[in-house]
């Protein structure tokens, strides 16, 4: 239980100093991994720990971390994003409607349509920056609210207030992809979410060593649900991948904070480049989003998609750049550039991606630690070079 006193710590406080308690021997600063399979046990007493499917103490030190970040009751560790999203969609049942965002993770897509489906769990695809949509899809079936917000990759927001309100109204839990904000930008669980969710592989270990996936419930019911899943499906996170996500929490506000401030410049850069065609970022004033997303964040991320002028000079771009990986995740300390058509995306049929705009010319770039001016410089040069391309201009 946190006192009033800890309660009250500001978020970067809270970072390093988030109740925990584990550890406490020897006045270690440092969470030890407790690189250990199963405990021993008392025949007659129940003891804390006794096999690490079902609890392990660097595990739940991050649990316990996560949880007071997102202002839950509890959190819950996996091996990976994908495992907390199935995890939690372990929740439902044969029969069940899930009402989801249209532009959400490629993964996710996957999962719901190509998995999730063959359990006969239904999957309705709806704009929920709408809210009358999200009305109109509700049926007697419909069990859940599933939001990414912002989205993934055209930086949508929805009102996640508005968006749970209705869903309560319904009888349904609401059930938020916050990784793309980070507890530190968005709290969902505040803003009347039920259940938040992170890829913890992106901002929150935020080094690209690790990948891994927490869920955090406002409930105790939804909390022992979870609690179940996590130990009878056993999507555990290892300790010494939970050791690293307690490391790189640390470091979460100075990180985005700073990679936020060089993503606005780069968004504005971007924007007024004649090679850029179109630049989704939620800082942007003409961003149709940018009230609301200030309103319900305390920041607008560090995450800019953007289309060029057509797929050959994004090709070219991808191919030029120096400085970003290019590849997919984001979130880490580099800068990452990911062509969403045929990297993070591509799970998803060629219509259907289309249908929502991810075309060939769409790049989507997690602005990392590196100074602006340099990024900038190295974009310009993949732009223009491209002018001077026969490849890319005819
Ligand atoms: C918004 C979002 N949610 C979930 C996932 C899945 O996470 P993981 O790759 O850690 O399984 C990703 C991965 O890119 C993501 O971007």
């Amino acid at each position: 239980m946190l006192t009033e006193n800890e309660r009250s710590l500001q978020f970067g406080t809270k970072l390093i100093h988030a109740k925990t308690d584990i550890g406490e021997h020897y006045g270690a600063v440092s969470v030890p991994i407790y690189q250990v399979s199963t405990f021993h046990q008392d025949v007659e007493e129940t003891n804390r720990y006794d096999y690490s499917r079902s609890g392990n103490p660097t595990r739940e030190a991050l649990e316990q971390t996560v949880a007071q970040l997102e202002g839950g009751n509890a959190g819950f560790a996996f091996s990976t994003g994908m495992a907390a999203i199935s995890s939690v969609l372990c929740l439902f049942q044969s029969g069940d409607e899930i009402i989801v965002s249209h532009d959400i993770y490629g993964g996710t897509y996957r999962v719901l349509t190509q998995l999730f489906s063959k359990f006969g769990i239904k999957t309705v695809f709806v704009d929920t920056t709408k809210v009358e949509e999200i009305e109109k899809a509700v049926t007697s079936q419909t069990k859940a609210l599933y939001i990414e917000s912002p989205s993934n990759p055209f930086l949508n927001v929805t009102d996640i207030r508005k968006a749970s309100e209705a869903a309560k109204k319904h009888g349904l839990i609401t059930i938020v992809d916050n990784t793309f904000m980070t507890p530190y930008l968005q709290q969902p669980l505040a803003l009347g979410a039920d259940i938040v969710i992170h890829s913890a592989t992106k901002y929150i270990g935020g080094h690209s060593d690790v990948v891994a996936g927490v869920v955090i419930t406002s409930s105790e019911a939804l909390a022992k649900e979870v609690k179940f899943v996590q130990n009878a499906f056993g999507a555990v996170l290892g300790p010494q991948d939970s050791w690293l996500l307690l490391r790189g929490l640390k470091t979460l506000k100075v990180r985005l904070a700073q990679q936020q401030q060089t993503a606005e410049k780069l968004a504005y850069w971007l924007k007024n480049h004649p090679l850029v065609e179109k630049v989704y970022y939620p800082g942007l004033t003409e961003h149709p989003h940018h009230e609301l997303s200030k309103r319900q964040a305390s920041g607008f991320g560090a995450i800019i998609s953007f289309k060029v002028k057509d797929e050959q000079l994004a090709h070219h771009f991808l191919k030029t750049v120096t400085l970003p990986a290019v590849g997919v995740s984001l979130g880490g300390v580099e800068s990452i550039l990911t062509h969403p058509a045929t990297m993070s995306h591509a799970s998803i049929p060629k219509e259907a991606r289309e249908e929502i705009g991810i075309t060939g010319s769409l790049l989507r770039l997690s602005v990392g630690l590196e100074e602006a001016e340099d990024l900038q410089e190295d974009f310009a040069h993949a732009l223009e070079s491209g002018l001077l391309s026969n490849t890319v201009l005819k």
